[in-house]
């Protein structure tokens, strides 16, 4: 254990203020423009309940190993590995699972901020009406203009590469703790405001029953699988996010209890995406299965038909640039912990290194969709290959080994006194859980991306 009973980079301020912060990593583009297109995708109200079972049963006991294991290391996820592996007295190469974190979180974030630009850019396009009175054709045309042009993509992703990282170089309490205080309330209240809307619009019934009534004939084995991997990406596991923001947790803060709140909180907002955005693709007769375009071409033909449309528009893409910004620090934070622990730099500028990094790897995503459009590795494009890489393969391998070493390498009085869950009970279904149920699970999604069983997907 790391001498100190605090981490060298802050604690937050209170419960309350880590119950935000990784609420705000968990809710993001995965809640507001993944999820709705990929229930879309696989039929609606069957996949939700799948989703809502792999959160439970996996999701909840991964993050509450995942926090308190950066909790009781106290450091950034390579560290915080090396200090625990050294606590169980196990094999050295345990280590090599915080640098799988720490470099996962780098290569999201670098194309993660590139989509976010897209919100920004399109917080823009509804500010000044170009969805209204269009075709469904000139809205689509918009999009594929904007994917078109690399220096449009370059300039939001930059902007937003810069806010991030104006905000993690202001520290835990200075920095994430004050913006997510800000952007958590603001993400919540506008999405508040786009559910009263979507009751207005005559289909709000509609919208409901395809989220919630479960028509298992819809759903196939590889609806389950897309339903475990985002529960993963959705929840933020597997990279060490939760564990670095774990490790800013103060002692005496049951951790059981936060999680389930996290956990609940990220699928309340999914959920109140879905209720909000169905509802106003079946009033206008848009497709639901329209896939990853959902929200970047379908949702704009309905705000610019619609009353209003330009306000719901313009506060829709902000709560996605909202989402995408607390997510964003909870991604790159890791790496930044772990410069200034091994390279004893300020945070300022650790934060200016691995800001040009993202940024520069970043620029690979926007000229995968233009320029580099026919550079492919595998037959897939730059971006395509690192959302592969990073969500299909990283964060699934990241989560495995998270919940074996927390199940299974750390000493259980040590997890257990970490953990101090206050019920021997809660501490073996939580044990089982980590040892067995969750790495099983993560373990057929892994077979799957990889294709073994190809028949499915
Ligand atoms: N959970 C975020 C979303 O849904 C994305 C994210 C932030 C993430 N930090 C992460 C995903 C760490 C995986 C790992 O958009």
């Amino acid at each position: 254990m790391a001498d100190t009973n605090k981490s060298i980079h802050g604690e937050w301020s209170s419960r309350f203020a880590f119950i935000l912060a990784a609420t705000g990593s968990a809710v993001g583009l995965g809640n507001i423009w993944k999820f709705p297109y990929i229930t879309g995708e696989n039929g609606g109200g069957a996949f939700v309940i799948v989703y809502l079972l792999c959160v439970a049963a996996i999701g909840i006991p991964i993050m509450i190993a995942e926090t308190m294991m950066g909790r009781r290391g106290r450091q950034s996820p390579i560290n915080t590995l090396q200090t625990l592996t050294e606590e169980a007295g196990a094999n050295k190469n345990w280590h090599y699972l915080g640098w799988l974190g720490v470099i996962a979180g780098f290569l999201i974030l670098s194309y993660y901020s590139v989509i976010a630009g897209w919100s920004m850019a399109y917080v823009i396009k509804a500010f000044t009406g170009s969805f209204s009175g269009e075709s469904a054709s000139q809205i689509s045309g918009l999009f594929a203009d904007l994917q078109a042009s690399p220096i449009q993509q370059a300039f939001w992703h930059t902007l937003f590469i810069i806010a991030t990282m104006a905000i993690v170089a202001r520290g835990v309490q200075g920095g994430l703790e004050k913006a997510v205080r800000f952007l958590m309330p603001s993400l919540f209240a506008i999405l508040m405001l786009l559910v009263a809307y979507a009751m207005t619009t005559g289909s709000y019934m509609q919208g409901i029953e395809f989220l919630f009534k479960p028509d298992f004939s819809e759903l196939t084995a590889a609806s389950v699988l897309t339903a475990m991997g985002h529960a993963f990406f959705t929840l933020s596991l597997g990279m060490g996010a939760i564990m670095v923001y774990g490790s800013y947790l103060p002692k005496d803060i049951s951790i059981g209890k936060t999680a389930i709140i996290i956990a609940g909180a990220d699928t309340l907002v999914a959920l109140l995406a879905g209720i909000a955005i169905f509802p106003i693709v079946f009033a206008n007769g848009l497709e639901v299965g329209s896939g990853p375009g959902l929200i970047f071409e379908t949702l704009p033909i309905a705000f610019g038909s619609m009353t209003g449309g330009w306000l719901f528009g313009v506060l829709f893409f902000i709560l996605l640039v909202f989402a995408a910004l607390s997510s964003a620090i909870s991604l790159i934070e890791p790496a930044v912990a772990w410069c200034v622990e091994h390279y004893g730099i300020e945070r300022k500028h650790a934060c200016i290194g691995m800001g040009f990094f993202t940024w520069l790897l970043g620029m690979g995503t926007v000229l995968s969709f233009n320029q580099w459009s026919d550079v492919t590795f595998f037959g897939a494009t730059f971006f395509e290959s690192l959302d592969y890489l990073t969500a299909n393969l990283m964060l699934p391998l990241g989560g495995l080994f998270i919940a074996l070493f927390a199940g299974r390498i750390m000493l259980p009085k040590d997890s257990k006194e970490e953990l101090n869950l206050g019920n021997d009970m809660l501490f073996t279904i939580w044990k089982f859980l980590v040892s067995y149920v969750a790495p099983a699970a993560v373990f057929i999604v892994f077979l799957n991306v990889l294709g073994v069983f190809g028949i499915f997907s």
